[in-house]
């Protein structure tokens, strides 16, 4: 089987190696996001007829002759510049991604994707626009690297919309978002934040780990670098690391300088897992996205809960945003109980058999963290009212997780 790209799609070319990606055997209509999952980047002709790439452990090439050498001349040139098993997985992400992704990087952790991103679109004396609802790492890094570097940071409010106009600056080259925040949750306009940013004549950079290109198209919304924690979605199985970067034309050249001159490259066994974890992740985020929308209203029906922030409901303030720019929701989402003491809250947390206590998301399990957002925002007041939980609702049977937290709340009632 041949990898299969839409029709009149243009072929892509692995960031690595500069070689088409794909050798299009076009089907008759455009394939669906689920059959793109399954289908792109094989070339099983080249994999002796295994259904999956081989692991390229490697480093050095060998050309055949002198001549081959002196001139560059092979597929592969080294193996941090790419190989049989980064090009299928680059192939594979491009394709979910749609005609507008001009190229995908691959890193070696999310965060890694999001700071190498920075980096390609802004310099020393350059401002950037950075949501106050951003992952925390990603503040981090604009506050440390960023600002060492003569990079002005201007954190907004998630909710500006097209009011970010007024914070523009003659030096400003780009504006990151991240939809919803992945404590908070916030909805962003994005369209409209992209139209802006044309107009002023930079570029967008987002964080779409939660939605994943399968629930928002980002790149067709007006963004125009892409960027996943590989480690959530893509993996699904909480055992990898890795992170990538889907850029558009406009964008593309200057990220593959930053990648090339930095020397990025991703270990071969978790490129190979990360390429597995895609093949299933559509199943996986429909379970994801039913299961925690199951128990994010059950938990808006607890008398213990006073809000929940999940964008998929009809009661978040975000959610008229949500329906119309995303086609589906992950398993994250948050809550605020009503006030209780901290231990009661911890009680809570340490009473729940099947929710794990541990950052990262997105695998199969069920996870649970106590945040506070107003440890670190600066553009905006986090005032939620009472103790905020996070929640990822993994693939467990819904009913059982729903059991599980009833016991969290008795012994929430007893610690009180
Ligand atoms: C929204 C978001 N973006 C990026 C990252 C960073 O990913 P990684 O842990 O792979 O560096 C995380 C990790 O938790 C995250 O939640």
């Amino acid at each position: 089987m041949r990898s299969y790209m839409a029709p009149g799609a243009a072929v892509p070319r692995a960031l690595s190696t500069g070689l088409p990606t794909a050798m299009a055997k076009t089907p008759k209509s455009p394939l669906k996001p689920d059959t793109r999952l399954v289908t792109a980047g094989r070339d099983t002709k080249s994999q002796y007829g295994f259904v999956n790439p081989a692991v390229y452990h490697a480093s050095t090439v060998l050309y055949p002759t002198a001549e081959d050498q002196v001139a560059h001349r092979s597929r592969y040139q080294y193996g941090r510049r790419g190989t049989p098993t980064s090009e299928a997985l680059e192939q594979a992400l491009a394709a979910i991604e749609g005609d507008a992704c001009a190229g995908v990087a691959l890193l070696p952790s999310g965060l890694a994707a999001i700071s190498t991103a920075l980096l390609s679109v802004a310099g020393s004396g350059d401002h950037v626009l950075v949501t106050d609802s951003v992952y925390r790492p990603t503040r981090n890094f604009c506050n440390g690297v960023f600002k060492r570097m003569g990079v002005e940071t201007t954190y907004y409010d998630p909710l500006i919309g097209a009011d970010i106009a007024t914070l523009f600056k003659p030096n400003t080259r780009a504006v990151f978002v991240e939809a919803p925040g992945s404590q908070s949750f916030e909805m962003q306009d994005i369209p409209a934040i992209a139209e802006v940013a044309r107009d002023k004549g930079a570029v967008v950079l987002m964080d779409n780990t939660w939605a994943t290109p399968l629930y928002f198209r980002a790149l067709e919304k007006g963004v125009d670098m892409s960027i996943q924690a590989g480690t959530k979605y893509i993996g699904g199985h909480s055992d990898i690391m890795f992170g990538c970067i889907s850029a558009n034309a406009k964008t593309l050249p200057a990220l593959k300088t930053v990648m090339q001159t930095m020397g990025l490259c991703v270990g071969p066994d978790d490129m190979f897992l990360a390429l597995r974890g895609l093949r299933t992740m559509g199943i996986r985020l429909k379970r994801h996205n039913e299961s925690g929308l199951h128990v994010a209203h059950w938990l808006e029906s607890r008398p213990e809960v006073l809000r929940v922030l999940h964008p998929g409901l009809a009661s978040d303030p975000g959610h008229k945003i949500w329906q119309r720019d995303f086609t589906g929701a992950s398993g994250l989402f948050s809550i605020v109980l009503k006030p209780t003491s901290e231990p009661s809250v911890l009680a809570f947390m340490n009473a729940l058999a099947l929710f794990g206590m541990g950052f990262s998301w997105g695998g199969f399990e069920s996870l649970v963290i106590l945040f506070d957002c107003g440890e670190y925002r600066t553009a905006t007041r986090w005032a939620p009212g009472g103790p905020t939980l996070r929640f990822h609702i993994g693939l467990e049977d819904p009913d059982d997780l729903l059991a599980d937290l009833e016991g969290g709340f008795a012994a929430l009632a007893a610690a009180k």
